[in-house]
């Protein structure tokens, strides 16, 4: 796998700039870009297809994405982190440092007395963090890949709903149900899925999210203490001894509603990294990613509908997920339900840009909800509940065949 110097953003950066630059120069210049990565090799390089208005806003959503807030540019009083990218870095799974608590229900209001739904860790000056608090559950969640946002959300419910099996009516125990969640009042229903009324969650570790522009929306208020004209007050420490007004002080909202859209804009286009080349061993572990029964929720391909953006319309999208809720047993429950998801219940996890992922983590992995397999290996091993029987399969494998598995999985 080839592998580049710097800052993977930065690389990936230069890589649009060289294609724009190799268009207008000759071949005899292509020595200049040896040392831009190869198609597919970045996290964020646009879906083939854009416009060249698109093209422009992507690039405008990539750099507000990368802005790193200051308390001075509204960063606070309370939050976890100063930029999107500085948790979703190279937009690849993320680091366990970087990772979220959640706490609180819809049931119990999100505990928000108690700072709920979610612990900012981090406060500018004058202002005061938040500590998790006692005795309630918390649910660490580490940052989930950006990449494919804008195909994942333009996958027609009529495609899930085919896929849930909620009754596991043709026994084979597994039995994937979607989430249905309500989406915040400020989302219109000119955006994809925007309609009032349920509608399935595709986006967060349990599907709780249903638009990119509410998690866009929610990241900057809740992540970094950005306000915009959706979210327009000032998320606050409840328990703070001191009070924090006169901590922020930027106006509000902190960021205008066409930047939130460029970010949204920028994930809708962002592309996801091309699979690695097929070998033999990679084709015999496809074929044990299937006869172990893996594909019944990692659905190799799902297929997106109409959509505004031509990009993103009629697509295959091989991203391994069926979006779907599963009981992954005791062990991976954090007993915190989310819209009609329970506590025992998590969306498959998608398994593209798998291959580039130790590419971003200094050679490491953390994998599952919480980050805490450290390989693909030891994230199989974690399945339980609607997961078991494919587990124990996989198990029951020759070390060669495991092998052969392993790498046709790390090659997504
Ligand atoms: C403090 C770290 C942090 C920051 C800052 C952050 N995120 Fe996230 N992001 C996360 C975590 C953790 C999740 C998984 C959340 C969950 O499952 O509840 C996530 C999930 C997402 C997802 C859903 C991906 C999927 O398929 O589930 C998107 C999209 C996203 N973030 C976009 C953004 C944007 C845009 C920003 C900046 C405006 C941002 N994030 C800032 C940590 C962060
Ligand atoms: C019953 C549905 C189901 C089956 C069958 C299943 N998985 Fe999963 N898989 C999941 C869910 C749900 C998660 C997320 C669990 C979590 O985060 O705690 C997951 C997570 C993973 C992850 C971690 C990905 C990441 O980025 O964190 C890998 C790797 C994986 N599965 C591979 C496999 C392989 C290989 C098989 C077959 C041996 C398999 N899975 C069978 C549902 C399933």
């Amino acid at each position: 796998m080839r592998r580049f110097p710097g800052h993977p953003r930065a690389a990936a950066r230069g890589a649009l700039i060289g294609a724009a630059f190799a268009l207008v120069v000759s071949a005899a210049c292509s020595s200049l870009l040896t040392e831009a990565p190869a198609d597919g090799e970045v996290f964020d390089a646009p879906l083939d297809g854009l416009t060249s208005v698109e093209l422009a806003a992507f690039v405008r959503g990539d750099e507000e994405f990368a802005r790193r807030f200051s308390p001075a540019t509204g960063l606070g009083p309370v939050f976890n982190n100063v930029s999107c990218a500085s948790c979703h870095g190279g937009d690849g799974r993320g680091r366990l440092e970087h990772s979220l608590q959640r706490f609180g229900t819809e049931a119990d209001g999100f505990l928000a007395h108690l700072g709920g739904p979610q612990v900012q860790d981090r406060a500018v000056p004058g202002a005061e963090p938040e500590r998790a608090p006692a005795g309630v559950a918390i649910s660490l969640r580490l940052p989930a890949p950006v990449f494919g946002a804008g195909l994942i959300e333009a996958i027609p419910e009529s495609v899930l709903l085919a896929l849930a099996d909620q009754d596991d009516r043709n026994s084979d125990g597994i039995s994937g149900r979607v989430n249905w969640v309500s989406h915040a009042p400020y989302v219109p229903a000119s955006e994809p899925n925007g309609s009032a009324g349920p509608r399935i969650g595709r986006f967060g570790r349990k599907a709780q999210t249903v638009t990119i522009l509410q998690q866009t929306v929610e990241a900057y208020h809740q992540d970094m203490g950005i306000t915009s004209e959706f979210r327009p007050s000032e998320n606050r420490n409840p328990l703070a001894a001191v009070a924090t007004e006169a901590a922020d002080h930027a106006s509000d909202p902190e960021v205008p509603t066409a930047t939130v859209l460029a970010v949204v804009h920028y994930l809708r286009a962002l592309a996801p990294p091309a699979p690695g080349e097929m070998t033999a061993q990679r084709r015999d572990g496809d074929a044990l990613f299937r006869s172990a029964g893996c594909a019944a929720c990692h659905t190799p391909t799902l297929r997106t509908g109409a959509h505004p953006l031509r990009a993103l319309a009629d697509r295959d999208v091989p991203l391994y997920s069926d979006l779907l809720l599963h009981d992954m047993g005791d062990a991976l429950a954090d007993q915190r339900p989310d819209g009609s998801a329970t506590g025992r219940e998590w969306r498959t996890t998608p398994l593209w840009g798998l291959r580039l992922m130790r590419q971003f983590l200094n050679g490491q992995a953390f994998l599952m909800h919480d980050g805490r397999a450290r390989s693909v290996d030891e994230a199989i091993r974690l399945h339980g509940g609607e997961g078991q029987r494919a587990r124990d399969a996989y198990v029951a494998l020759s070390p060669a065949q495991r092998a052969a598995l392993l790498d046709f999985v790390e090659s997504r």
